[in-house]
């Protein structure tokens, strides 16, 4: 009956979990840092790290006390390793080694994209081994066959910008405010999509890797040629919004006829978005495809996921030594710490 307390901070939420092995999550505490990178339109990382360390520790002794527990009820302390910001990692890193240290407990570094996938294992429904991942976060895209806990193979990444970037760079583009997601999402229900077609890059060639840079030139292109009234950015919304779920559908459906695998996890910040979400589960169930997504808040980042993903290390016997170690980059296939 471990608990595991657990800090992510690799980027712009500070958040921290208690999980235990039996009773599952006991707290979970997300502050978001949008409010304070809004107006620079983007993470700005000296800001995202200063801000960590004034909320970790009070977010820390809240957790404890909502979960009823000391320090002393605790079996292990773990946070993000990385990949991410490595200021933001330094932060949850030097703390997680300390109190650790203090409180004579293990400590486990954990992968961000790792804790991403497992998010789903939080929910009532969860995939059995072995699945395919797709993972669309403001960092990464990366499509993954997962085998067991800890064996991942990976089968494509985009080659540029991640997904969630291309959301937000194209959100930019169209005036909104960061992070351009979820304000994309909204702008594109009044769209209406028969007005522009934008291209699906990358699907007209083999293989599973993506690259949506040149997604955002097309909209760029596309916003220069027209006059931007209300309506048209709507539009270009939802174009771009259709090329992305579109492309991710391609790509999918490559990877199960490949792996005949019929089991779809669907995590990291992106798969928040309710058309991906709506839109994937109808194709994959015309192909009998069993699609799992986390639930709203659990998609973004958050630490429950962090300290899941963590006590099945520790379950496992997993630890880090005594020194204090981050990865900004951090290769998923042949993870382990
Ligand atoms: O996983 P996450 O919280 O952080 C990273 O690990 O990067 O993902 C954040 C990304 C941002 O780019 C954000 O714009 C995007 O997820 N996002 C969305 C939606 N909600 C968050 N993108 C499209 N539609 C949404 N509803
Ligand atoms: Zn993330």
């Amino acid at each position: 009956m471990e608990n595991i307390l657990a800090i992510e901070t690799s980027c712009d939420e500070t958040a921290i979990a208690i999980y235990n092995a039996d009773r599952g999550l006991l707290a979970h505490q997300i502050y978001s840092q949008i409010e304070l990178h809004k107006v620079y339109g983007g993470v700005v990382p000296e800001l995202a790290s200063r801000d960590h360390i004034r909320k970790v520790l009070p977010l820390i002794e809240q957790a404890l006390e909502l979960s009823n527990l000391s320090p002393q009820d605790l079996n292990a302390v773990a946070y993000t390793k990385g990949p991410g910001l490595i200021g933001a990692l330094m932060v949850g890193a030097t703390l997680a080694h300390s109190l650790a240290y203090a409180w004579q407990l293990p400590v486990l570094g954990v992968h961000h994209m790792e804790a991403h996938v497992m998010a789903v294992m939080l929910e009532e429904r969860t995939p059995e081994y072995p699945f395919l991942a797709l993972v669309v976060s403001g960092g990464h895209t990366m499509l993954l066959q997962v085998n067991a806990f800890g064996e991942y193979v990976l089968l494509g990444e985009t080659l540029d910008d991640a997904v969630g970037e291309a959301f937000d760079k194209t959100g930019s583009l169209l005036g909104l405010l960061y992070p351009g997601g979820p304000a994309l999402a909204k702008l594109a229900e009044q769209g209406d999509a028969s007005r522009f077609d934008f291209p699906r890059p990358m699907t007209d060639r083999p293989g599973l890797d993506f690259s949506f840079s040149g997604l955002k030139t097309h909209a760029m292109n596309t916003i220069k040629q027209h006059a931007l009234d209300d309506q048209t950015r709507a539009d270009i919304a939802c174009a771009f919004e259709d090329a992305i779920v579109d492309t991710l559908r391609i790509k999918c459906q490559r990877a199960i006829q490949q792996t005949n695998l019929s089991r779809l996890v669907i995590a990291g910040g992106v798969s928040a978005n309710k058309k991906l979400r709506h839109f994937m589960r109808e194709i994959m169930r015309s192909l009998q495809v069993d699609v799992f997504y986390p639930r709203h808040e659990f998609c973004t980042d958050n630490a429950a996921m962090v300290a899941y993903t963590a006590c099945q290390r520790f379950q496992r016997g997993e630890k880090e030594g005594l020194e204090i170690e981050v990865k900004a980059r951090w290769p998923i296939d042949g993870t382990a710490t």
